[in-house]
């Protein structure tokens, strides 16, 4: 199997305009909170999707009744950004102390802005054997993290975000895309943080060949 790797930061858009939001944060709010409690039961019945849902897992269509959703997972640690502009979330979910199989997944949803309703879920799982895979340094470094609103006046607009986001991800694919790196800056890859809390951490200390 090929190795996956898990960008702990998808941004799908941090900085909703209210004037062109497509859905409440409540409602989103809801979906991210109605997925941890199925992945935590194994219980994928229990999410509320609507009926033509598409699933995906590893990126290729899956058995939304069979896939990692059907396996209670503990949740050590979990993050969702919630995206009203583009009725969306991002769910990272960090299960690393129950060593018989830890795991570090991420699922993204669209939610329908009519219904409500879950339309599609695509999930990523990372378990052993993937780049860099330690479910407990990731639970160690991302529980540090903080991640509090940035104060109004010193926010980048979303489509300055977004394309520091795509130039990140698109680095692994094409080694000479620039990053806006900031500074200082680190790293948070599978369980290796890049960062020491120096003011003299960088990010643009390179990536392997083969991952995606
Ligand atoms: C997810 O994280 C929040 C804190 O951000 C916590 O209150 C909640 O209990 C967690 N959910 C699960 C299923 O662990
Ligand atoms: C630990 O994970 C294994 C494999 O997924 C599972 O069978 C077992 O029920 C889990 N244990 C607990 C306490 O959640
Ligand atoms: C999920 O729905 C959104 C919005 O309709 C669409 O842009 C996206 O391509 C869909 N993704 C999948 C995996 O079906
Ligand atoms: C995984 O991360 C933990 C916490 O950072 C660290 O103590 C441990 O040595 C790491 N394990 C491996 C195999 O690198």
């Amino acid at each position: 199997m090929p190795t996956t790797m898990l960008p702990t930061i998808i941004v799908l858009g941090l900085f909703a305009c209210p004037g062109a939001a497509q859905c409440t944060r409540a409602l989103l709010t809801a979906a991210t909170d109605s997925l941890l409690a199925a992945q935590t039961d194994g219980a994928p019945d229990t999410l509320g999707t609507a009926a033509g849902l598409t699933y995906l897992e590893q990126f290729k269509p899956a058995d939304f009744t069979t896939g990692i959703l059907s396996i209670a997972v503990h949740v050590d640690f979990n993050r969702s950004l919630h995206d009203t502009m583009q009725c969306a979330t991002y769910t990272e979910i960090i299960a690393a102390r129950n060593t018989t199989h830890p795991y570090v997944i991420g699922a993204q949803m669209h939610i329908g802005a009519d219904d409500g309703q879950i339309a599609n879920i695509s999930t990523l799982v990372t378990d052993a054997g993937d780049w860099l895979f330690n479910a407990t340094g990731t639970l160690y470094w991302a529980s540090r993290e903080k991640w509090e609103p940035i104060p109004e006046d010193r926010r980048d607009s979303r489509a300055v975000i977004q394309a520091a986001a795509d130039a990140y991800a698109d680095l692994f694919d094409d080694k000479t895309v620039v990053v806006p790196w900031g500074s200082p800056c680190a790293r948070l890859e599978g369980g290796s943080y890049t960062g020491s809390g120096a003011a003299s951490d960088r990010c643009d200390v390179g990536i392997p060949d083969g991952i995606f």
